[in-house]
């Protein structure tokens, strides 16, 4: 039976896909068969950011209009032998809480973790689904805003009865930590008032990779932070190290 994760923030360009992109990849590269679900409805990326632009056939789209059984629908990533991809469909399309729960359901025998990037904009759809989850990853930069928007966020899972959530603050560079490094990182663990499973440094090489589809280069710092990450979601105990790029 798989995990369940949804990836999520309160604002936008936090860095979901990319880090539902990493922790994917670094996942499948520890063996573990993984899945990415795109729900991010018109603004697809992760197969542009695993190269895939051109070869994907279907997508969640034919999967809700009934074209496509599920399994058929998702796409091997070349770069990592465990790792499959759902991408989202390139139009608006309406869908359900339920329908995303049923489709989980349906295929969860056969990968450990489904990773679900949730997208930008939270409706209600998107609250529901997050809700259905085993484990909520909440997003935040050190932008107070972003800080802000994460803490409600994760206030209104709580308020739900959600309390399976972690957070993740990326985007962590030289100029954020400066000497005052532990203050940062406590106020921004305070501040959105849940506990921290990572810390990913603002990595160029991995906006570079990404950007033209290519596997994150071994020696990147955020590749580092993503295998901590991606061990920890296994229970392993894996020290906090802060290292930026
Ligand atoms: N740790 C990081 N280091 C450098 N660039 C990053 C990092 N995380 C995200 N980015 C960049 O930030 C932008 C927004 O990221 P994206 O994953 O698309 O955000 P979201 O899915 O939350 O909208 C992208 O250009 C991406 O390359
Ligand atoms: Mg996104």
């Amino acid at each position: 039976m798989s995990k369940i994760i949804a990836v999520t923030s309160g604002k936008g360009g936090t860095g979901k896909s990319t880090v539902c992109a990493g922790i994917g990849y670094a996942l499948a590269k520890q063996g573990h068969r993984t899945l990415l679900i795109e729900l991010d409805f018109g603004l697809r990326c992760l197969d542009i950011m695993f190269g895939m632009e051109n070869s994907i056939k279907y997508d969640l789209g034919d999967v809700l209009s009934g074209k496509k059984k599920v399994l058929d629908a998702i796409a091997d990533v070349p770069m990592a032998s465990n790792l499959n991809l759902l991408c989202a469909p390139k139009t608006l399309t309406s869908v359900t809480a339920e329908q995303i729960v049923e489709i989980c359901r349906s295929i969860k025998k056969y990968f450990e973790y489904i990773i679900i990037d949730t997208g930008a904009g939270i409706n209600s759809h998107v609250f529901d689904i997050v809700e259905q989850s085993n484990l909520i990853l909440v997003l935040s930069t050190p932008d107070p805003v972003c800080v802000r928007d994460a803490s409600l966020m994760s206030d209104e899972f709580y308020n739900r009865g959600n309390k399976s959530q972690r957070l993740i603050i990326n985007k962590i560079s030289k100029k954020v930590i400066g000497d005052a490094l532990v203050t940062n990182l406590d106020e921004i663990i305070d501040r959105v008032g849940v506990q921290l499973i990572g810390v990913i440094p603002d990595d160029f090489k991995m906006t570079v990779a990404t950007g033209k589809g290519n596997p994150i280069p071994t020696d990147s710092a955020a590749l580092r932070a993503f295998d901590a990450i991606a061990k920890r979601l296994g229970g392993d105990f894996v020290p906090l190290t802060v290292k930026t790029a």
